[in-house]
């Protein structure tokens, strides 16, 4: 991974390559995008590109593509879905972390700036490198773990209550809008879980059919992988499907207590 990280304070020049827009075009909005190449021995700059909107859809990912598609090719970032639903598309635009094919342009005042995910190391462009996260993800075994024989003539049957318990932690998309935008998963992102691995550790600790809440909670009884969080709530305002990880956070704080008493 380190590999891909930029040199240590590696400042972001703001005298990087204008691409004008045709002659012409009436609807212009320009787009000063984060720029890296690990094949060039220098600092990330920012280029600016000037997009004809007249003939551009109205998201920022639509403007991405198009860029990439007819300005300029070496652009990199991830996209998949253009529906808010794979999480590949999440970046840093006009200062806050988002999804860009369903952040608009319009909702953004002049210049578009987009940048990758913050604090993560920068493998290309827009392209941060998510091994960690995914890495730290795995460790909390987001999967059903159980004991006792499943009945022999149905599924694990749940609630309707019990279900609802793990409905909204499940719509997760691990698009790490959330981790990358919490101070203390900047400072501890080696050993604090961060929000979204934590939102994921809830989701089977709650889950009625899952018997492994114990271990669960053991793991995360840590001074670093929970308790790195301080409450300041960045995540559940940054997360693109409302979701509330501050909240599941502040929860198995409380099942730690409990159980201690
Ligand atoms: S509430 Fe916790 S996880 Fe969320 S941003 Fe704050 S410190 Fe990070
Ligand atoms: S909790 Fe929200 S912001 Fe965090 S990874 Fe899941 S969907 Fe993205
Ligand atoms: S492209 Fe899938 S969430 Fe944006």
């Amino acid at each position: 991974m380190a590999e891909f990280s930029l040199p240590a304070n590696s400042k972001v020049r703001k005298d990087g390559r204008v691409f004008k827009a045709p002659a012409g075009a009436t609807n212009i909005r320009v787009f000063k995008i984060y720029r890296f190449d690990p094949d060039l021995a220098e600092n990330p700059r920012l280029d600016s590109y000037e997009v004809d909107m007249d003939a551009c859809g109205p998201m920022v990912l639509d403007a991405l593509i198009k860029i990439k598609n007819e300005i300029d090719p070496t652009l990199s970032f991830r996209r998949s879905c253009r529906e808010g639903i794979c999480g590949s598309c999440a970046m840093n635009i006009d200062g806050k972390n988002g999804l860009a094919c369903v952040s608009a342009c319009a909702d953004v005042k002049q210049d578009v700036k987009i940048y990758p995910l913050p604090h993560m190391p920068v493998i290309k462009d827009l392209v941060p490198d998510l091994t960690n996260f995914y890495a730290q993800y795995a460790s909390i075994k987001p999967w059903l773990q159980t004991r006792t024989p499943a009945p022999p003539d149905s599924e694990r049957m749940q609630t309707k209550e019990d279900q609802e318990k793990v409905d909204r932690p499940s719509a997760c998309i691990l698009c790490a809008c959330c981790s990358t935008s919490c101070p203390s998963y900047w400072w501890n992102s080696d050993r604090y879980l961060g929000p979204a691995a934590l939102l994921a550790a809830y989701r089977w600790i709650v889950d009625s059919r899952d018997e492994a809440a114990g271990e669960r909670l053991d793991y995360l009884e840590d001074p670093f992988r929970l308790y790195r969080c301080h409450t300041i709530m960045n995540c559940t305002e940054a997360c693109p499907k409302d979701l509330n990880p501050a909240k599941a956070i502040g929860e198995i704080k409380q099942m730690m207590a409990h159980r201690r008493h």
